[in-house]
């Protein structure tokens, strides 16, 4: 499928599901204030693959982080909630990705890809 609809009405404050998409893992996390402080603070970090936090979620929309959830190294899923910046870490090779998918230490180049995605009515978003 090019496209997938997901509900993400249900997904509590601090919690995240994953859906397959185009055979990959994405994360939809609902992520807490705290979450979001940390995101915008690293901003200001001196940043291996450069992004503001604004630029990784869509407008006014700070509390939802969909990400590919694909280490940027060579292709594990990472874990949330370990790791020094409170975001994800890959086990493979301890790449450490911050809670805007960010990039910050360890192997990996890049941050967490960004699918394309749209929020639609109802407490839905198509993901593709
Ligand atoms: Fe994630 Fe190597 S695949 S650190």
């Amino acid at each position: 499928l090019a496209s997938i609809e997901v509900d993400y009405s249900k997904v509590a404050l601090g919690q995240q599901i994953v859906v397959k998409w185009r055979g990959k893992p994405v994360f939809v996390r609902h992520r807490t204030p705290a979450e979001i402080a940390a995101a915008v603070a690293g901003d200001h970090a001196d940043l291996r693959d450069p992004a503001t936090d604004a630029s990784r979620h869509k407008p006014g929309m700070a509390d939802w982080l969909i990400v590919i959830g694909v280490c940027t190294h060579l292709g594990c899923v990472p874990l949330f909630g370990q790791g020094e910046f409170g975001g994800w870490f890959c086990p493979c090779h301890g790449s450490v990705y911050d809670t805007s998918g960010r990039i910050r230490k360890g192997p990996a180049p890049k941050n967490l890809y960004l699918p394309d995605y749209a929020f639609e009515p109802a407490g839905k978003v198509k993901i593709g």
